[in-house]
């Protein structure tokens, strides 16, 4: 793995950042609202900044190296803001970057990543075939394939690994509940309803917004499994363990602050509009320019 150069020097770190300040939250594009939204409604003391590289998504079809260095930028960024810790909420990033970010930042801030929910699948598939629906990227990256090898062969069960490049694509547009999309849909997911998949892992922060296309077309047959609840916990426990919970409620002010680094924010606003839960005040910016 060659190196990536950092945006700033690590002999000019962040002042310590305090529980009052921001949790940070990345994705390649909006998806990871998904995630997002599940920690602002868990910890409704905290306030979030979020960044989405719209300039740059989809992330899925890209090499290693881009992946992780358009990661390491977008975290840096989120540092640079003041942001006490770091989500990143994309499994495709979360793949090729952990590692890197946590040897990085050390212990000045806290990395929390995901991986494809494999483990609660398994425990609770009958028919013991599972898939999971994520990007190329992911399946090439090797957390994926340690949960694999911890949860699912030990279990005996047989895990089918699926990708569609058009459903990121779908998100980014708000069209997401189209016919056009459910056709997508259809081209991947009924193959695996056929071989007696029960349940179908969303590993890619993206597809919870896909669900309501998917139980549309295929009701009880297949049970959605995703990771928003599970990091916003892990995210909580991440928080107690620095120090870092806010203790104050946030009724003013916005709580999701939403900055992208492309794309045009007024037809992302249309999109987030109703992606977003009433109850969550929000904003977003542009910030092509500032990012020069
Ligand atoms: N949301 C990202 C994930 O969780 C992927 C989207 C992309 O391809 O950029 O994997």
């Amino acid at each position: 793995m060659s190196a990536i150069l950092p945006l700033y020097p690590l002999e000019n770190p962040m002042p310590k950042a305090s529980a009052d300040a921001p949790i940070g939250i990345f994705d390649s594009g909006i998806g990871g609202l998904s995630v997002a939204q599940e920690i602002a409604l868990y910890l409704p003391n905290e306030r979030i900044v979020y960044y989405a590289d719209t300039a740059h998504v989809p992330y899925g079809p890209r090499t290693d190296q881009d992946i992780r260095e358009l990661t390491a930028h977008a975290i840096e960024w989120l540092y640079r803001q003041g942001c006490k810790v770091a989500v990143v909420a994309c499994n495709t990033a979360s793949a090729f970057s952990l590692d890197y970010l946590r040897e990085h930042y050390g212990e000045n801030f806290p990395i929390i990543g995901l991986v494809p929910a494999l483990k609660p699948a398994v425990l609770q598939s009958k028919s013991k075939v599972v898939s999971v629906l994520a990007t190329p990227a992911t399946f090439r990256g090797q957390l994926i394939k340690d949960v694999m090898t911890r949860f699912a062969e030990p279990a005996n069960v047989e895990v089918i690994t699926v990708t569609n490049l058009e459903l990121v694509p779908f998100v980014e547009s708000g069209r997401y509940n189209t016919l056009e999309c459910k056709q997508s849909l259809q081209k991947v997911l009924d193959p695996i309803v056929e071989k007696g998949s029960d349940y179908l892992v969303l590993g890619c922060t993206h597809y919870p917004y896909l669900k309501q296309s998917i139980q549309e077309l295929y009701g009880e047959k297949l049970n959605l499994i995703d990771s928003g609840l599970a990091v916003a916990r892990q995210t909580a426990r991440i928080l107690i363990k620095n120090g870092l919970a806010s203790s104050s409620p946030q009724n003013d002010g916005v709580r999701l602050q939403c900055y992208v680094s492309g794309g045009n924010a007024n037809a992302l606003k249309m999109v987030l509009n109703h992606l977003i839960q009433e109850k969550i005040t929000w904003s977003i910016e542009n910030i092509a320019e500032k990012l020069g």
